[in-house]
């Protein structure tokens, strides 16, 4: 056995998927089962049938997707899955695995009932998909030792496992992989009701008093997103123990919020330079992604997974055939007169009202 072959059998034995403790998890914010997971209630519902029907057959769940902008929960509803099939969670992204050994070194060393979590698995180079495609479906391992007329092929069998893939950008996944979900589901843009619930239950974990109305405000301009509302609650926080407060009051927050460049409509600086540069550089649009993109001097996919889902939500942004265009409310947020062209252009492209 050549030397290379020898490392990664030992590494086979060794595994490195090791459960690993998430930033966040120190704070305990996350929720821990299915009940305490707020909103995406059709969501919550259908995976609440899949596990207990998986339960009750004693089989693992089917691999699951989940899609949908960063910070909304992908990671969480894994935890929460694994917890739920009493397994443990492996957690790994797409970018890591750079060679197949290094996904056939974490599934060789799964258990029974644990859940692969794949982040990012849009980003999985071809050659680790292709060992996927049979792990997923048969739970064969199958990998190749040596090399030339050297080489023959091992096959391991897997213990019945469920992968858990997220992904911000459904369209760069290949389709075979896509097809070997059992369940896709996408996560949506949160609603201020339920952000002001996360707010809510994310003061009492923190052991801090929060008035109803604060906790409102925070999840109102917190763009539809747990993650965003979380992180603001805790600078609001800090700026209210700073001012001798004991508590959270509504006024506290707003004043928080505004000094954090967080307006009263759930904008942030970013937001507005984009919203700016549609309308000054681009007289409204539409423009391609690509232009605004080196025009905002960012990555055009932080504008379309970060800015976009929240300021097409907003109506301050469209998304059409030949690019982005500002909306009649984009004007009047920024307080510019539409021009005439960009009126005539907005008539031409509203066929009804
Ligand atoms: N529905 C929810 N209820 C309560 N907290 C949530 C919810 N969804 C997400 N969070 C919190 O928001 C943060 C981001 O969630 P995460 O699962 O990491 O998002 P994603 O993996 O989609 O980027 C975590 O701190 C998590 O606890
Ligand atoms: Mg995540």
């Amino acid at each position: 056995m050549e030397s290379r072959d020898r490392k990664l059998m030992e590494t086979l034995r060794q595994g490195n998927g090791t459960p690993r403790k998430d930033e966040e998890d120190h704070l305990s914010l996350r929720p821990e089962t299915l009940d305490s997971f707020i909103g995406q209630d059709s969501l919550k519902e259908k995976l609440r049938i899949f596990v207990a029907a998986s339960r009750q057959r004693g089989e693992p769940l089917d691999h699951t997707l989940f899609y949908g902008p960063p910070g909304l929960g992908k990671t969480t509803l894994a935890s929460i899955i694994a917890r739920e099939m009493g397994g443990q969670l492996r957690i790994t992204t797409g970018p890591a695995l750079e060679r197949a050994g290094d996904l056939a070194a974490i599934l060789s060393n799964l258990q029974p009932h644990d859940v692969l979590f794949i982040d990012e698995i849009h980003r999985l180079p071809v050659t680790v998909e292709e060992i996927l495609y049979p792990a997923m479906e048969d739970y064969n391992l199958c990998i190749v030792v040596g090399k030339g007329p050297l080489a023959r092929s091992v096959r391991l069998q897997l213990p019945r496992f469920t992968l858990v893939g997220a992904t911000t950008r459904l369209g760069l996944m290949t389709s075979p992989l896509r097809a070997r979900f059992g369940i896709v589901e996408q996560l949506d843009l949160y609603d201020p009701r339920d952000l002001t619930k996360i707010v809510t239950r994310g003061a009492e974990v923190l052991g801090v008093q929060i008035e109803e109305d604060a906790s409102l405000e925070i999840g109102r301009r917190s763009r539809g997103t747990p993650r965003v509302a979380l992180r603001l609650l805790r600078r609001v926080r800090d700026v209210a123990a700073v001012s001798g407060e004991a508590g959270i009051r509504r006024t506290v927050a707003c004043s928080a919020l505004d000094m954090l460049g967080v307006d009263p409509e759930g904008l942030d600086d970013g937001d507005r330079k984009l919203l700016r540069a549609v309308v000054e550089l681009f007289d409204g649009g539409p423009v391609g992604l690509s232009t605004l993109a080196a025009a905002l001097n960012e990555d055009a996919q932080t504008i379309e997974d970060i800015y976009e889902p929240f300021l097409i939500q907003k109506g301050f942004l469209e998304r059409t055939p030949r690019g982005r265009k500002a909306t009649r409310g984009t004007f009047a947020y920024l307080g510019f007169e539409p021009s005439s062209r960009f009126r005539q252009l907005s008539l031409l492209e509203e066929p009804e009202g």
